[in-house]
């Protein structure tokens, strides 16, 4: 294994660091946004002819969704309900959490807050309570907290970041309710990064106008997590990990979602799980690789929630777009993928190619940053790692350079460790970087109370979703600390209206898996093979799809 840049790379180094102080006095220019749209249309894996198809059931029946998320649309449910006894209740509670990461656990506290009994709750979670691309979260937070920005400017920036094809309720929910939000956390315990005196340091971030990121060094999604985590643990919820959801079940009568069946993936068993509210945050899809790209996202990010939500009749919102983050690692391959944060550009690094020379601004929205990379390894100036691959530079060591010396090491930790055990100094050397698969930016339709919504937008009663989940805060592109806020915004708001249904709903609801008989006799209209199921539960890196055995054993 080679440890550190071989010397043919070292070679290509020298170029990056003699052309360092030339490029300082460069200013780049803001592209117009004529120009972004021309340069995300040519480079972006989005309008790639070959990364989508129409899906061909269900509420968005003939629209364009990507390969992968299709292919899991039109699927075979995990277990036949021929096979379901839904006479044996194993957890019988008010409110069902279906997910183990920010948005859950925002939902969990805001659900308690609001006057859900804690032992009337129950999260479900796919691996461990905490396993999710929350804690993977690095640059920060975004708020509009200071004199010289507004939630309208906040709002403008993820507006146009989108595409204007954002929800303008949601945004307008996400960008008012952040303040408060940062206070909430920080109340609760989380130590956001602070000058001596006292005052946040806000830092800048990728299509936004104003200095308005709130991070806890790099480690930012995993700072809060813990804070919220502990919150859940000390009101004594009831926590299943390893069981994720695999199924929701409705009530015969009245269609309403009324819990969910698990998946034990010890013992191969499922459980049936009845709730009044059913909150659905499961996270996103970065595990089914779109369009064969690596991914930043934790081990369960396999799009479960989409495909429960889409069998009871939920639209899904701008499928046809992924996030593909700027900044993967290139190399070293065994960390190929993994997020170099926006933060670092934020900071002054420059993205430069194989001559020395920087190709874009770098904080334009991630597109098209990401757009702007590609175009530099297709055009032949990118860097050709030792395995193979593209990438341009990420000129680290500038950092110090700009900011003052141990800037990299005060503020990125997570970067400087994640490369030092490559055998990389980044203090002193830059990195290779392509981009890598970071978040779905579409997903399951909410109102601004997380309310999930049919294609007519009428609710589908008992169920909410908040988080990575959902479509419509983010339009087409997601800005950088804008997913921070949705999981805590969202699931502040998912918790709220969940204790409100859960106060004025006086019965306990029937379960039936009729909507998935419905599903099942499209299907095989289809003739999808019957060998094709969904969930996935965890991404398959064996060159088929066959992940827990007794999930598909043929019924
Ligand atoms: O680049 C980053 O640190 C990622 C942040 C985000 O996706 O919000």
């Amino acid at each position: 294994m080679v440890f550190g840049y071989p010397p043919e790379l070292r070679e290509k180094i020298r170029i990056v660091e003699e052309t360092r102080e030339e490029r300082l006095k460069q200013v780049m220019k803001r592209l117009s946004l004529e120009e972004r749209d021309q340069l995300v249309r040519k480079y972006h894996p989005d309008y790639r002819s070959d990364t989508k198809r129409p899906v061909r059931i269900g509420a968005n029946r003939g629209e364009i969704i990507y390969n992968e998320v299709v292919d899991l649309l039109e699927a075979w449910p995990a277990e036949n309900p021929d096979d379901v006894d839904l006479t044996q209740i194993d957890y019988d509670v008010d409110l069902l959490i279906i997910g183990g990461g920010g948005a859950a656990a925002a939902a969990a506290l805001w659900a308690i807050y609001s006057g859900v009994d804690p032992s009337n709750i129950l999260i479900a979670t796919k691996l461990r309570f905490g396993d999710a691309n929350t804690v993977k979260a690095q640059g920060g937070i975004q708020a509009a907290d200071r004199p010289n920005d507004s939630p309208a400017r906040h709002f403008l920036d993820t507006f146009g970041g989108g595409h204007f094809a954002n929800r303008p309720e949601l945004v307008k929910a996400l960008v008012r309710d952040a303040p408060f939000i940062i206070k909430w956390l920080e109340d609760l315990g989380v130590m956001f990064d602070k000058t001596g005196e006292g005052e946040m340091i806000e830092n800048a971030g990728g299509g936004a106008s104003r200095k308005r990121l709130h991070a806890a060094r790099d480690y930012t999604g995993l700072e809060i997590m813990r804070v919220m985590r502990d919150e859940v643990w000390n009101y004594g919820v009831h926590i299943v990990e390893f069981q994720p959801a695999i199924e929701l079940l409705t009530d015969p009568e009245t269609g309403a979602v009324s819990g969910a069946i698990l998946w034990n993936l010890e013992t191969h068993e499922y459980r049936i799980a009845r709730a009044k509210v059913t909150i659905l945050a499961t996270g996103g899809f970065g595990r089914l690789h779109l369009a064969g790209f690596p991914t930043t996202n934790h081990y369960g990010a396999t799009a479960d929630g989409v495909v429960m939500a889409y069998r009871v009749g939920a639209y899904l919102r701008d499928m046809d777009s992924a996030q593909f983050h700027p900044t993967g690692v290139a190399w070293p391959e065994a960390i190929l993928g993994e997020l170099i944060t926006e933060k670092c550009r934020g900071l002054g690094a420059h993205l430069v190619n194989v001559e020395g020379k920087r190709f874009i601004r770098e904080l334009e929205p991630r597109d098209v940053v990401a757009s702007a990379i590609i175009r530099e390894c297709s055009e032949g100036r990118g860097i050709i790692t030792p395995t193979g691959k593209c990438g341009v530079w990420l000129d680290l060591p500038l950092i110090d350079i700009i900011n003052g010396p141990g800037t990299i090491k005060r503020y990125l930790p997570a970067m400087y460790r994640q490369f030092k055990r490559q055998g990389i100094d980044i203090t002193r050397e830059p990195v290779l970087t392509y981009p890598t698969l970071h978040y779905q930016n579409g997903g399951v339709a909410i109102d601004p109370w997380t309310h999930v919504l049919n294609k007519e937008e009428e609710w589908i009663h008992g169920l909410l979703a908040a988080g990575e989940v959902t479509g419509g805060v983010h339009g087409k592109n997601r800005l950088m600390g804008n997913s921070l806020l949705d999981i805590t915004v969202f699931g502040r708001r998912a918790g709220i209206t969940a204790a409100k249904i859960i106060k004025e709903t006086t019965t306990k609801p029937k379960l039936s898996l009729k909507h998935v008989e419905k599903y099942m006799a499209e299907l095989e209209k289809l003739g999808v093979p019957r060998t094709r199921r969904a969930p996935r539960i965890l991404p398959d890196y064996r060159g088929k799809h066959v992940v827990i055995r007794s999930l598909f054993i043929p019924y």
